[in-house]
């Protein structure tokens, strides 16, 4: 006899019956990443996330993301005082929606249950499908106004912010943490359960990493598939997802509900759709600067030529190391202060070729 039993719609064989990952022996795993699910009621067609990424996550990389076939898309983060207090920039630029990226989740912070409830009423008024709490970050200015990772130690408090998301947006709500702020610790696995029961989580994000690791190191599938299998709501596994092998393997190790990219994707929509079998080879050099030419023509939408100029030095080095990572092309990109300027120096090569 089998055991089965679903979480986040993905189906588990306890034992044999199965369909295996190519080249994972993990023979409990039946799931495709292909496979729709259901977070919080919202229908994901995929298990293909884009992961909240600071500074980053606007709309457009969203909408980017999307294109390549992600099933949910997530902001980043988005400081809860900040909406509650009306920054305009915040609320223009970091709250904007394109009407293609739905379902979309906004990412918020903040430590303050009333701010939180407040933020998530305006977020959900701007377009959000979903709301997920950030419990995670480790940088210090966040943390010490005792939130993202400092709520893993505060779980009463973390519980407040979650339900007061809820309370607030009338969307469901989950919830991006780590296991703890030190090695050994596990705080984050206590609290989860905690947001699952009380707080009425839809669903988790885990990054399996220390706060005291920050990005590095290598994330604990293990621990990871311990929360998986005890907790009731679907679990998003995040961390060391670089390229298409590393994110199948954790999705097999871990029977995570879906997978979320992270670095791996930067400049790299085409893991997407990798990983969903609708791409299968390297982009070319005409298709790695085509979609730089979509993001440029964007950013300039959203931020302004200027503004735009300066941005998008962020993006070119994920770009050009695609093309091949020409130093001399990086830096020159570096200081370009026009978008004309930009465009000259990506076109440059080419022309050089062909003369
Ligand atoms: C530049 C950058 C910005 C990030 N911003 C956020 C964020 O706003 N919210 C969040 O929960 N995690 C954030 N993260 C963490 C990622 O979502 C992800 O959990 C982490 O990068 C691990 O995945 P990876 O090893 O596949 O990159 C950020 C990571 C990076 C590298």
């Amino acid at each position: 006899m089998h055991r089965h039993r679903s979480r986040g719609g993905r189906t588990f064989a306890l034992k044999g019956l199965t369909r295996v990952a190519p080249g994972y022996p993990h023979p409990e795993m039946t799931g495709q990443l292909t496979d729709p699910w259901t977070l919080g009621g919202i229908p994901i067609a995929n298990r293909v996330v884009l992961a909240p990424l600071a500074g980053i996550g606007n709309w457009f990389v969203r909408l980017q993301a999307k294109r390549f076939g992600a099933g949910l898309v997530t902001s980043e983060m988005v400081s809860s005082h900040a909406v509650h207090y009306g920054n305009e920039r915040t609320c223009t630029e970091l709250l904007r929606v394109h009407p293609d990226e739905h379902p979309v989740s906004f990412q918020l912070f903040g430590q303050d249950p009333d701010i939180m409830a407040s933020a998530a009423e305006r977020v959900a008024a701007a377009g959000a499908d979903l709301i997920d709490l950030n419990m995670g970050c480790p940088v210090p200015k966040v943390c010490k106004t005792g939130a993202g990772a400092a709520l893993l130690g505060d779980p009463d408090r973390a519980v407040a912010v979650a339900a007061a998301a809820r309370r607030g947006s009338g969307l469901p709500v989950t919830v991006k943490l780590r296991p703890g702020q030190r090695p050994g610790e596990r705080d984050g696995v206590v609290l989860a359960r905690r947001l699952v029961e009380e707080a009425d989580v839809a669903g988790l994000a885990f990054h399996p990493r220390h706060a005291s690791q920050a990005h590095r190191g290598r994330p604990d599938y293990e621990l990871a598939r311990g929360l998986v299998e005890e907790l009731p709501v679907p679990v998003t596994i995040s961390g060391g997802l670089r390229d298409a092998d590393s994110a199948r393997e954790a999705f097999a190790r871990t029977g995570a509900a879906a997978i979320m990219l992270a670095r791996g994707s930067l400049g790299n929509p085409w893991l997407f759709g990798r990983l969903l079998g609708t791409w299968s080879r390297e982009p070319s050099a005409d298709e790695v600067l085509a979609e730089l030419e979509w993001v440029m023509e964007r950013a300039e939408d959203h931020l302004g030529a200027e503004r735009a100029a300066r941005y998008l030095r962020k993006f070119y080095p994920w770009y050009v190391e695609r093309l091949g990572g020409d130093p001399a092309l990086q830096d020159t990109l570096q200081r370009t202060e026009t978008l004309a300027a930009a465009r000259a120096a990506l076109r440059a090569p080419a022309l050089a070729a062909a003369a």
